[in-house]
């Protein structure tokens, strides 16, 4: 039977137990981890969210009741025992903090029992990850997701506490608003009031953080939900957490300057590492023609080199062909891997072909110096050595290319550098390689609707330097946007923004809004700005991901508390689920046939 807590006080948790408290009385409550009955005495490993303490029951100690109670323990019952601290007569557990002592108890409370769980509570679980999600509060008594929330909290604490020292104000901003313009699709939410009127949830609070400068609170942050439904990733939720901040009166150098001695803090105070600062910059056009990536991984090297002149006039038609339909031919050495067996080659031709690849062209560099290539029988000795030289192309080595438009060379052998990497075990997870990214282009082609579209948002300010091309090149105009970037993962991002009214048109002509749809949308943003507007500049971080990085798990969903799957439903809860007939029709709403067989489907 379960019994309360009736004026019984916890003292300690279980590890908070120390030698200094030997002889003394403790009182600890936790879940039961482990029982062990060795005929007159039994052994409790008891958990709470500092770790584990081992309990010996002894009639002696306990007097029979006591004792029978202790017989009829489970795992994870929750228990409060009373007793004495000791140093342990039997073998020191090495692995745990609290492995010299243990508790001698001499009273006893079952505060509730368990069934028994459908997994067992334990570090680095093999359970699948859907049943542990399904039952993600048994899930989250694991020691390792504790952890990892433990230092969440941390985190949130210390980055509060900076950005407080240095003069910004916690501000919350709406959740239930207008679309932002942020590129994802949006959340809707129906209102009763105004039957057929949508709000939509905030992919960020971009809109509002501006107002707010415009009103003058000069320096933001909120630790903010998002919301963005897009397709899913180990690195993406449908809600997500940013770090947000917005700063007036500044430029690109003052806010990479705040945020990386932000950064530096966090790292030192909660993870005892040092980031040497400044961290390295590299602009956007930089990182792609070295990296094939707007977030290169920099702990390892297999640089992309560009050979489009050398082979400009080669035999080879996939080259010369790309080069004449105005891309490139660019290539990366894999360094040492030229006796990787011809199926894994093929393997790798596959795997760029999912990047948009139409193939890979290789040349193994044998150890005697000759060559085997896929394409060496279309071009001159002396250019196969023009082209191994160019790659640095050593004895043993593999080297790969790619021929098409820039960008899929670039995402080919972007990824392929990465999955190299991964195949050879180069990607250390306690090696911390931060970046920021600068310069991004303002603007990207669209394809589909035939026009520019923003790369961030149509708020992000152009490089002063560019602006007389906006007009006649905007494909080539640069934006004063950044992203920090930490070991091939996009940690944050944000830009300044313009707060001159002549530029802010001009963007909004070239993105192909109109006066009144610029008004329809951002109106409250554009009046804003006709009353006095400082220039001001922001950043966000996503939280969850430098949370996966700080705790070097492989997926957000391991530093969210309650996170969704691929298909954005919440195992636990059953999220998103069906309605009543009444709500909707408080709503005005009707849901077609159609759909709803769609989602029984789902
Ligand atoms: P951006 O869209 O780049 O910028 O988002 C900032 C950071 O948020 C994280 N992030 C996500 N994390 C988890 N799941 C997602 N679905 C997800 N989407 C984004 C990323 C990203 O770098 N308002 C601007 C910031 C600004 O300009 O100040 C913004 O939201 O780590
Ligand atoms: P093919 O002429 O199509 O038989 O291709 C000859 C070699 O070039 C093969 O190894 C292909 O994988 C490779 N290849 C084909 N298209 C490309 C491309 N766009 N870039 C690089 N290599 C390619």
């Amino acid at each position: 039977m379960a019994e309360a807590m009736k004026g019984l006080k916890r003292t300690h948790r279980c590890t908070e137990v120390s030698k200094a408290d030997c002889g003394s009385t403790v009182t600890v409550m936790g879940w039961v981890q482990k029982r062990r009955n060795l005929g007159s005495l039994i052994f409790v490993d008891l958990r709470d969210r500092s770790g584990l303490l081992q309990i010996i029951f002894d009639e002696k100690d306990i007097g029979a009741e006591g004792f029978e109670k202790a017989y009829t323990l489970r795992n994870e019952y929750v228990i409060a025992v009373v007793g004495r601290v000791e140093m342990r007569e039997g073998a020191v557990n090495e692995n745990l903090k609290t492995g010299e002592l243990e508790l001698r108890a001499t009273g006893i409370r079952i505060l509730s029992e368990s069934e028994t769980p459908p997994f067992p509570i334990e570090e680095n679980s093999q359970t699948k990850e859907e049943l542990r999600l399904k039952y993600r509060f048994l899930d989250l008594r694991r020691p390792d997701i504790q952890d990892k929330l433990m230092l969440r909290s941390r985190v949130a604490m210390e980055v509060r506490n900076f950005l407080t020292e240095e003069g910004f104000l916690e501000i919350e901003t709406p959740i239930l608003i207008k679309s932002t313009p942020e590129g994802a699709r949006d959340y809707l939410v129906p209102s009763r009031v105004h039957p057929g009127h949508f709000y939509a949830l905030p992919q960020s609070p971009q809109l509002f953080k501006q107002l707010l400068m415009c009103s003058g609170y000069d320096r933001y942050f909120q630790i903010a939900k998002c919301f963005r439904d897009e397709d899913l990733r180990a690195d993406r939720q449908p809600e997500f957490t940013q770090i947000d901040m917005e700063l007036s009166f500044v430029d690109v150098d003052d806010v990479i300057d705040v945020n990386e001695r932000l950064l530096a803090r966090l790292f030192r105070k909660v993870l005892g590492i040092e980031i040497q600062l400044p961290i390295q910059r590299m602009t956007w056009q930089e990182a792609m023609d070295r990296f094939g990536s707007d977030k290169p991984d920099l702990r390892f090297g297999m640089e992309l080199h560009d050979v489009s002149e050398l082979v400009k006039d080669c035999g080879f038609s996939v080259f010369t062909n790309a080069l004449a339909a105005g891309g490139s031919v660019r290539g990366i050495n894999a360094d040492g891997q030229g006796s990787m067996p011809r199926k894994k080659i093929d393997a790798l031709v596959e795997f760029a072909k999912g990047y948009g690849a139409k193939g890979l062209a290789y040349l193994v560099i044998n150890p005697d110096g000759s060559y085997k290539s896929s394409f060496a029988k279309f071009m001159t000795e002396e250019e196969l050595h023009a082209l191994v030289e160019a790659m640095n192309g050593q004895p043993g080595d593999l080297l790969l290319f790619a021929a098409d438009k820039n960008k899929v060379v670039w995402d080919v052998l972007g990824a392929l550098r990465i999955e190299l990497a991964k195949n050879l075990g180069l990607l250390k997870k306690d090696d911390y390689k931060f970046l920021w990214v600068t310069e991004f282009p303002l603007l990207e082609w669209d394809d589909e609707a035939a026009r520019f579209t923003a790369m961030h948002h149509p708020f992000t300010m152009l490089m002063e330097e560019d602006l007389d091309k906006l007009e006649s090149d905007p494909g080539a105009v640069r934006a004063k946007a950044y992203d920090i970037v930490l070991n091939g993962t996009e940690l944050g991002g944000g830009s300044v923004r313009i707060h001159q009214g002549d530029i802010q048109s001009r963007m909004f002509d070239l993105l192909g809004f109109t006066k009144e749809q610029a008004q329809e949308q951002f109106g409250f943003l554009l009046n804003a700005f006709k009353y006095g507007v400082p220039p001001h500049a922001g950043l966000a971080f996503g939280f969850d991901r430098l949370m996966m990085l700080m705790t070097g798990a492989d997926s957000i969903r391991e530093v969210i508390a309650f996170p969704k799957v691929k298909d954005a439903s919440d195992l636990m809860t059953e999220a998103p689920g069906t309605v009543d007939e009444k709500q909707l029709e408080e709503l005005c709403l009707s849901v077609t046939e159609e759909e709803k067989d769609e989602n029984q489907g789902a």
